[in-house]
């Protein structure tokens, strides 16, 4: 059974060695590489939230070990727009952490944020990204050209959105671009 819960200092090591797979560290905009800058990326969680710009969550199971991160930012709180990320630690993938995560932060989100429509987008090329996200119940809603840029690249999008009123079932498991 996943959960989700706020990011404390004693997963700082965690989060350390997540982000120590040059594949996860390709694709985010910050990366972690001491001590003191996971700290330092565990308390921007919290002021975040406190504004009420962005609300982060570690992913565990019932060790309570941080399998991942999840997110929704707020991006538009004049139309209740937000964005949803989400990573998985290399040694927990494949286990439907993701999937899990999608589902509780888009639940919290409606619950809790005020938040109406939940967007997100992945590279053409990750289809398991795509697969967590139509499992959630985030619907296709196209693809958005060279949208993403990482590392020297920039790449084409399949973009999804769940709303409040959407149910989770009934997305086609089949990958954005196929
Ligand atoms: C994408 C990511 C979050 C998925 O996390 P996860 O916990 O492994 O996801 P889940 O186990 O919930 O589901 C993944 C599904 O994709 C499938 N999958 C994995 N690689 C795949 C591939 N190359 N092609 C098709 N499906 C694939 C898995 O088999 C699984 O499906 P299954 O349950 O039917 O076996 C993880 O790989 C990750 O953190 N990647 C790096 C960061 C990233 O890409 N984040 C998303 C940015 S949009």
């Amino acid at each position: 059974m996943y959960r989700l819960r706020l990011w404390e200092p004693g997963d700082a090591e965690r989060l350390l060695s997540a982000f120590a797979e040059p594949g996860l560290a390709w694709q985010s905009p910050e990366v972690p590489a001491t001590g003191e800058e996971a700290l330092a990326w565990i308390g921007r969680q919290r002021t975040a939230a406190e504004a009420g710009d962005a609300f982060g969550f570690a992913v565990t199971d019932g060790t309570g070990v941080a399998l991942g991160h999840v997110q929704v930012s707020v991006t538009s709180r004049a139309h209740d727009l937000g964005w949803v990320s989400y990573w998985v630690h290399a040694d927990a993938r494949g286990r439907g952490a993701a999937t899990a995560a999608a589902l509780l932060v888009a639940e919290y989100a409606f619950a809790e944020t005020g938040l109406f429509r939940l967007e997100l987008g992945h590279r053409l090329n990750n289809p398991a990204s795509c697969l967590v996200a139509r499992r959630a119940g985030f619907r296709p809603e196209g693809i958005e050209r060279q949208k993403l840029h990482y590392g020297d690249e920039r790449f084409d999008t399949g973009t999804h959105a769940r709303l409040r009123t959407d149910g989770v079932a009934g997305v086609p498991l089949t990958a954005c671009g196929s």
